[in-house]
């Protein structure tokens, strides 16, 4: 492993995502012993005149999260690593006094020049991404002569829509290389949706059975049970297909179809993603039903004509040999009855049914990612007891059972190691995202627009009737009177 100083800027340091999910992410490495405290400093960065105190004990009280189990002198161990350096975002000032700052923790940490790596995490608006590279580029490069490097890392929203994505992407790409540039999408860090490679091609069970001979429709699903709280203002602008279909079920959809990659090879498994997505069709309006719960218009942040939809369900269709014909059934929404996520992989009736007196249901695969991590694979089997009667039973790996007292790390928490590491494997390169807005521009552009409505639905519903319509006329089949319980945890 790479030695040496390492500094970590967070900017944007008294926003909500900084305060929430960098610095809490940041305090669990540094208590697994990523962030050696002889190597590490880590600066905030933001335009507020604070001091170094003062953002402490803003981010304190978020540090533990919900996970208790480190003693509060960790906290307190961590926040002395962590410095404050407040200027704009786009004026020569702040980042030099930055810059100065990073370098004296530099030769303070040793006594002779070491090689120096500068991770620039930018927890900001993307508004200002351009302006913010412009002045790390010209400002805060590591120069040292024995080697390290410079990286940044940026948060979606990555545009709104394919041009002014590639507009960003290319302001970025003129300042830095591909191999510097990490493009964060937090459901690549979570732990089934890194399990999905391994299960699909570690596993004879699942080879001869993963295409559309055998597969009738697959679901990739969000929902959560809480609506736009606070957040009004940032979600009006772009709305559930923006803030989680095009980018995180996207991703999901990615690895449950793409073909095996030729190795394990950040470039080789991000190839074969920008190929499904460069097969997926145009989606069709008669595929996508779009809903906006009701009261979300109640939000002083949000206007009260607004058409942005905060549930929407879209077929997507690849074309090629492994997937002709099979829907993908993306769905998300927001203030509904329930919060998970989970993959649905449903399979085609046996056929030549000998039991079709009691109709059976259809095996699926389901793999729950949140919350409760669990695979579990639907199927028949013969009722225990006397009479030869069938039932819907289930072949389940819950993880929380089967994986006691393991702690499954944070997905911001591995994706930042990722990055201190130089590992692109979870991160979305440039020709991906591209490939992503080319499939989702032209449908939000007819919601922009306003020729396409969302649906009102209530809060607490499972959104609406449509959608379920529309999945059904996907020839997704619910099992009715089969609920999966979470199995006891001993
Ligand atoms: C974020 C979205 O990217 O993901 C939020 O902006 C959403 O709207 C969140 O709530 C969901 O993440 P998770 O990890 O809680 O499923």
């Amino acid at each position: 492993a790479e030695t040496g100083c390492l500094s970590i800027i967070v900017l944007g340091a008294s926003g909500d995502l900084a305060k929430k999910k960098t610095f809490p992410a940041l305090f669990h490495l540094y208590c697994q012993g990523f962030l050696p405290p002889n190597e590490v400093h880590i600066f905030g960065y933001a335009r507020t005149k604070i001091s170094d105190d003062e953002l402490r004990n803003r981010i304190r009280g978020y540090l533990l999260g919900e996970r208790s189990s480190s003693p509060s002198e960790d906290v307190s161990e961590f926040l002395k690593l962590v410095k404050y350096v407040s200027g704009s975002y786009d004026s020569a000032e702040g980042f030099q006094l930055l810059d100065k700052e990073i370098a004296m923790h530099e030769i303070s940490k040793s006594s002779q020049e070491v090689s120096s790596r500068r991770l620039f995490y930018l927890a900001l608006p993307p508004s200002v991404y351009p302006s913010v590279c412009r002045m790390i580029r010209k400002y805060c490069m590591n120069e040292s002569d024995l080697g390290g490097w410079t990286r940044v890392v940026v948060e979606k929203p990555f545009g709104k829509d394919l041009d002014s994505a590639e507009l960003l992407s290319s302001q970025i790409g003129e300042l830095f290389d591909e191999p510097q540039i990490y493009r964060i999408d937090h459901y690549l860090g979570k732990e089934l949706v890194q399990n999905l490679l391994v299960l699909r091609f570690a596993n004879r069970f699942f080879l001869p059975l993963w295409n559309r001979d055998n597969i009738d429709n697959v679901q990739v699903v969000f929902r959560e049970d809480f609506g736009t709280e606070g957040r009004g203002g940032y979600f009006d602008e772009y709305g559930i297909i923006r803030d989680i279909i095009q980018n995180h079920l996207l991703q999901v959809f990615c690895l449950v179809a793409m073909e095996k990659p030729v190795s394990l090879k950040p470039e080789h498994i991000r190839d074969e993603k920008v190929k499904v997505l460069q097969s997926v069709l145009p989606i069709k309006d008669e595929e996508v039903v779009l809903g906006q719960y009701e009261g979300y218009r109640d939000d002083p942040t949000v206007p009260d004509y607004s058409n942005t939809p905060t549930f929407a369900t879209v077929i997507l269709r690849i074309h090629n040999e492994r997937w002709e014909g099979v829907p993908f059934i993306l769905k998300a929404g927001k203030a509904l009855n329930s919060r998970k996520a989970e993959i649905r992989v449903q399979f085609k009736d046996v056929p030549g049914d000998i039991f079709k007196c009691e109709k059976q249901g259809r095996n699926e695969f389901v793999i729950r990612l949140q919350p409760s991590e669990a695979m579990y694979m639907k199927l028949t089997v013969k009722q225990p007891g006397l009479e030869m009667s069938t039932v819907q039973s289930e072949l389940d790996l819950s993880y929380k059972q089967r994986y006691q007292g393991v702690t499954i790390p944070k997905a911001y928490e591995r994706l930042i190691l990722d990055t201190i590491r130089g590992d692109q494997q979870h991160f979305v390169r440039r020709d991906e995202l591209k490939a992503a807005w080319e499939i989702f521009t032209p449908l939000l552009h007819r919601i922009d627009n306003g020729e396409m409505k969302p649906t009102p639905y209530q809060q607490g519903s499972r959104g609406p009737t449509e959608a379920d319509e529309l999945s059904a006329k996907a020839s997704y089949v619910q099992t009715h009177g089969y609920i999966w319980a979470l199995p006891p945890y001993r």
